[in-house]
């Protein structure tokens, strides 16, 4: 008899613990010719905002030792775009799609997450209070336990969709964070976001994004990552979404014993398309040889 790769993020069935990290996927346009997008236990989009946004100037991303910095800055088409184009294509696929709801004020996240509520095929909102990358909303407020708990609170009135507060790592403690995301109603939790830096080229003294600033990711940041979800994870008791670097199945288990119900691919997807497809085999084989029936015999158990 086969493992069960199964878990459950508050409502949301997932046929294996593996989603994408949000912003690395786009809406799952590109990365449906490499594979079937059913494979996977979940799809997280792109953040999404009342209107269209922008994003920020170019230069926005740049490599750096073992990862990357990307100051985006959120672009995306806006919510009517994501109901009338994105979501029609997404339906096709059987797999609980997650919206990543970035904005400005308020009365934005609570006005897209009412308008996102009874739309087919949307299992879940991520909250996004932790972009670095845009000046007002968002990371604003995900570095206060008060201002997370504002938006959480007003999200949560206004959809009955399961809600995953996604936390920053630009904070000391990020626990009180997740205990206000828990107590103001969320029912799951993602993290790492990405940790600002910056970077400059020294021939020209000048520097490398045209934002000066931007969020790293990618392997570089996984020991961070892995750190923060296992103090989340032991402090709260909701289900946690760990990501931060993973590249392989080996670095997704160890988010799964450090307390993550699931995990999310992200930064790897621009190395290695199929790398969401590789972990969730990987996770197979290593429970098999193992001898576990099932990923929940193994999250948290790190000892
Ligand atoms: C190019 C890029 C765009 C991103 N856009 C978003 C976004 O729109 N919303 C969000 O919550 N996180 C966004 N992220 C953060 C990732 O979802 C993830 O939390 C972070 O990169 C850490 O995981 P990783 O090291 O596996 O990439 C973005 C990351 C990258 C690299």
């Amino acid at each position: 008899m086969g493992v069960d790769l199964s878990v459950e993020v508050g409502r949301i069935r997932m046929k294996n613990p593996v989603t994408v990290g949000s912003g690395t996927f786009g809406f799952g346009r590109e990365m449906a010719d490499f594979y079937d997008l059913s494979q996977l236990g979940a799809i997280t989009v792109k953040g999404t905002s009342l209107e269209p946004w922008q994003g920020n100037d170019y230069p926005r991303t740049v490599e750096t030792p073992s990862g990357m910095l990307n100051a985006i800055g959120l672009q995306n088409d806006g919510i009517d775009s994501l109901i009338n184009e994105k979501m029609p294509f997404l339906r096709q696929y059987d797999v609980p799609v997650i919206v990543n709801v970035v904005g400005h004020s308020l009365e934005e996240y609570i006005e897209v997450a009412s308008r996102l509520d009874k739309v087919e095929g949307i299992a879940g909102l991520e909250i996004n209070v932790s972009c670095p990358n845009v000046k007002e909303g968002c990371m604003v407020f995900g570095t206060t336990p008060q201002g997370t708990a504002e938006v959480v609170r007003g999200v949560r009135a206004a959809t009955g969709l399961t809600l995953i507060t996604k936390l920053s790592p630009n904070v000391t403690d990020i626990v009180s964070i997740a205990q206000a995301a828990v107590d103001a109603g969320s029912d799951a939790l993602s993290l790492i976001n990405t940790l600002m830096g910056t970077a400059i080229d020294p021939w020209a003294r000048k520097f490398r994004l045209a934002n000066v600033t931007g969020g790293l990711s990618g392997p570089a940041v996984k020991p961070v990552a892995l750190r923060m979800v296992y103090e989340v994870a032991r402090s709260v008791d909701v289900p946690v979404i760990g990501m931060g670097g993973i590249m392989t199945a080996g670095d997704a288990i160890e988010f799964i014993v450090a307390g993550a119900s699931a995990i999310a691919v992200g930064t790897a997807n621009f190395v290695n398309p199929m790398a969401a497809v590789e972990i969730i085999d990987g996770i197979e084989e290593y429970l098999t040889k193992m001898g576990f029936a099932s990923v929940d015999d193994i999250v948290g158990t790190v000892s």
